[in-house]
């Protein structure tokens, strides 16, 4: 299976700045080989990203995702909206349960929506008991699931490799063996290798080390390596 790696910029990068990150990180990621690598910006900076990224490689992918279709729903982004901008769609970030109350049943309807636009959900889960509640709410296989424990997330302190990989092997036992799995958690250029040679694990979802281009760039080809 072909490594993914994401970038989730998260609540970060002005315009002006997601411009500067293209204009040092664009070219070099284009010339990484084997690798599938998605750009998630803010909403904001998503068209601009979109943009610059059309016929290249690389994919953007949103943050979220309204539960809601298009219509009455003051400050939400749908499914409808996001059509023909992104291929990836990350759903139920562990910021968004902590701060937004996001429950596995309102990530089932999301994933539900993007799977009628086709666009692939990357479903974040913090530990075993989620996977497996949500492999039994969500009927499509079509999906990513990423394993991004809380202790590790943005804590500058990762999961082992090791143990990150046997979740991996449960979440693939829920879901099935052709979903791929990734690794989120404190991911940087200098652990990156280390997780990229479990062979269980399908790739990372990247958060501070991905704003920087470099340090994404330098991840990236970690995971070209293998
Ligand atoms: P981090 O975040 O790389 O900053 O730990 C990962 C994530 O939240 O996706």
């Amino acid at each position: 299976m072909r490594p993914l790696v994401i970038a989730n910029w998260k609540a970060n990068l002005t315009t002006k700045e997601a411009s500067e990150w293209l204009r040092q990180g664009q070219k070099l990621l284009e010339e990484v080989e084997k690798v599938t690598i998605v750009i998630c910006p803010t909403f904001v900076t998503l068209p601009q990203v979109a943009s610059s990224l059309k016929e290249t490689s690389l994919f953007v992918g949103a943050q979220n995702v309204s539960p809601f279709p298009h219509g009455k729903y003051t400050g939400e982004v749908p499914v409808e909206i996001l059509d023909g901008l992104v291929r990836y769609c990350l759903v139920g970030h562990s910021e968004r349960r902590a701060y937004f109350g996001e429950t596995n049943q309102l990530i089932s309807t999301k994933v539900k929506l993007l799977e009628s636009y086709r666009i692939k959900p990357v479903v974040c889960v913090e530990n075993i008991q989620q996977a497996e509640e949500l492999s039994d709410q969500i009927k499509t296989r079509d999906l990513v699931v990423a394993y991004e424990p809380t202790f590790a997330i943005g804590t500058g302190t990762p999961d082992t490799p090791k143990n990150a990989g046997a979740v991996a092997e449960k979440i693939k036992h829920f879901f099935g063996s052709g979903t791929p799995v990734l690794y989120g958690g404190s991911v940087t250029p200098d652990n990156a290798l280390s997780f990229a040679q479990v062979e269980v694990l399908n790739g990372t979802l990247v958060g501070g080390s991905s704003l920087n281009p470099h340090h994404f760039v330098e991840i990236v080809k970690a995971y070209s390596k293998i």
